[in-house]
């Protein structure tokens, strides 16, 4: 008996991949995160940057507008004859009052903070803001470049007391000739709230302390009220701000860091704020101080912040999703996997006790026959055991002894005879095909049978119309031929019963063969299904004085010649033997020689 061979158990097809496809996730889940947080960090530098741009580019508009309102008004006061008659007279009481409504009027709805009448020689006139101040000489860097560009000049300017101011100087010509300057100017603060309502940044202002003293900036400060800081920059003064909120850790390090052209985010109050610095110029392009940009950043950071876990918790829901999916399809493919490696493992099962059984059928067989042989023989031998005990016992009487011998002898036959078919059986395998005339074969086979068949049975023969010659061993077919005659006889009871041979073309239903179907039919008993299934078997009969031997035999000779035997028997009604042969000679039965 084969053993089973083991077989691998089937691999872990979920723990293998599974494992490797959660990393991976991960993986992927790990730098679409970085990826996103990234790209969010990107998008809201690039606002913050945009704004401070934008803070840039709205200051110097809101400083050109102002500039030409201003530059408007400048206009209106020479195209007023009176004002130039009196400012070249130098007359400072029609002056203040054809100018000081004017003023007025400027300084409450434009918000414009200085107005002067300055001479050629830069001595100051008249100050409508300040008119007890006079007759000093103005040297501030728009005056100088009005008088070298002899256009109008504008720009900020870092005034003594700290004051940031927008000044326009023009310089005042009548008929090619100039008569002074005037010059015009406003505090800036009102243009950074603008910016800041714009923009949703609050700014603060800052101006280099070497630029001005301390005493001069208080003495600035007290005088237009404001509340500026000093001490909290080393370097800087803060002149302007939009807000008192600004964050307590801006300080020195920190501006320092703004300065070194870094934005920086920090954390005041529960305020997300991000932080940067524009340059402050004045009017000769000098470098004067900062502007400090602060944006409130809570809401954006928290909507980043949110997006950050919202995709986060997307991507984590969608990676699960996919390997729940993953899992469920591998989980089939496993049990599909096993199911298989089941049926592996019982085929190779039945396969091994398949052999097992063979080898069981074949040993029975052996026995089978065995049992057969010894049957057949022990009959007549214990007759002839019998009988010799006899002889000896009654050796006086001669005619008894004779009797008995003769017994002997005729038991002695039996075996003979039995040797002579299991002989006969044995040599079937000398095999030698030749041209046949199958007409003539079963006709000599017919009237061999007849000698035979002491009831006369009737036997007809039905043969195609055509000779059919077949490359076949004459005395095997013959033999086969008269095994089943023998036996449709033996199975018929009745004596007007009829035996019925047939030869006709049929094809190999299996194999698609041409060929010839040799039939044996008759009327007789027929056979239970069970005795069917053991027809072939050597030494299988049903008949007490049978040997099972006679279809073995049909069917070695069948196989000898690449045909088969098969059998339709129905119980009570008869049965039909058809030995098929494959149509070998068809090509010789012209020149067919019959035997
Ligand atoms: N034509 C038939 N009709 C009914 N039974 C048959 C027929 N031919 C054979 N058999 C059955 O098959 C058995 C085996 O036949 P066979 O091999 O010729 O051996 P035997 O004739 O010695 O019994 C017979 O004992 C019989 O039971
Ligand atoms: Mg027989």
């Amino acid at each position: 008996m084969t053993a089973i061979a083991p077989t691998r158990q089937p691999k872990r097809v979920k723990a293998k991949f599974i494992g490797p496809l959660a990393a991976a996730l991960a993986f992927i889940m790990c730098v679409f995160a970085i990826a996103i947080y990234g790209i969010e960090t990107y998008i809201h530098d690039q606002d913050l940057a945009a704004r401070s741009t934008a803070v840039v580019r709205l200051f110097a508009h809101k400083l050109d507008r102002d500039t030409n309102l201003m530059m408007a008004t400048v206009r209106a006061m020479f195209a007023n004859p009176a004002m130039e008659d009196a400012f070249r007279r130098g007359d400072r009481k029609t002056i203040a009052e054809l100018g000081g409504p004017l003023f007025k009027v400027l300084r409450s709805e434009h918000r414009i903070t200085h107005l002067y009448l300055i001479r050629p020689d830069f001595v100051n006139l008249y100050r409508f803001h300040s008119p007890d101040e006079f007759g000093d000489v103005i040297d501030r860097v728009s005056l100088l470049q009005a008088r070298d560009r002899q256009v109008p000049a504008s720009g900020l300017e870092l005034g003594a007391m700290g004051t940031l101011t927008l000044r326009l100087v023009v310089p005042w010509r009548r008929d090619g000739v100039l008569i002074g300057y005037i010059e015009i100017g406003e505090e800036i603060e009102h243009l950074i709230a603008e910016i800041r309502h714009s923009l949703s940044v609050d700014l603060l202002a800052l101006v280099e302390k070497h630029f001005i003293s301390r005493d001069q900036w208080q003495r600035g400060q007290a005088l237009m009220q404001r509340v500026g800081d000093w001490d909290r920059f080393a370097t800087h003064a803060a002149l302007a701000q939009t807000t008192d909120r600004f964050p307590a850790t801006l300080d020195d390090r920190l501006l320092g860091r703004l300065l070194a052209g870094r934005t920086a985010d920090l954390q005041d109050q529960g305020r997300s704020l991000h932080l940067a610095i524009v340059p402050l110029e004045d009017a000769g392009k000098k470098h004067i101080g900062e502007l400090i940009v602060m944006r409130d950043i809570t809401d954006l950071a928290a909507t980043f912040r949110w997006s950050i876990v919202a995709v986060t918790v997307i991507s984590l829901l969608a990676a699960g999703g996919v390997l729940g999916i993953f899992y469920i399809a591998l989980e089939r493919v496993e049990r599909d996997y096993q199911r298989q490696h089941d049926l592996e493992h019982r085929l190779l099962r039945l396969d091994t006790e398949h052999r097992r059984i063979l080898q069981l059928e074949k040993l029975s067989a052996v026995g089978t026959m065995v049992g057969g042989i010894a049957h057949q023989l022990n009959n007549p031998l214990v007759g002839v055991v019998n009988l010799a005990q006899l002889a000896e016992r009654e050796a006086d009487d001669p005619a008894r002894t004779r009797e008995l011998l003769r017994g002997i002898r005729s038991a002695g036959e039996d075996c003979r005879e039995f040797v002579k078919r299991m002989l006969a059986f044995s040599k079937v395998s000398g095999f030698e095909s030749r041209t046949t005339a199958m007409a003539s074969l079963i006709e000599d086979t017919v009237l061999l049978f007849r000698q035979a068949e002491r009831r006369h049975l009737r036997v007809e023969t039905r043969l195609p119309e055509e000779p059919v010659v077949l490359m076949v061993d004459p005395v095997l077919i013959r033999h086969a031929l008269f095994n089943l005659l023998v036996n449709a006889a033996q199975a018929t009871a009745d004596a007007d019963g009829v035996i019925r041979i047939e030869l006709a073309r049929q094809d190999d239903a299996t194999r698609g063969l041409p060929g010839w179907s040799l039939s044996v039919s008759d009327q007789g008993c027929g056979m239970a299904a069970e005795v069917l299934t053991h027809v072939f078997e050597p030494f299988y009969t049903t008949r007490s004085d049978g040997t099972g031997l006679g279809l073995p035999v049909v069917q070695h000779v069948a196989l000898l010649h690449d045909g088969n035997v098969t059998v339709d028997s129905e119980p009570g009604h008869g049965t039909r033997f058809a030995l098929w042969l494959p149509d070998t000679a068809t090509e010789t039965s012209s020149s067919s020689t019959s035997t």
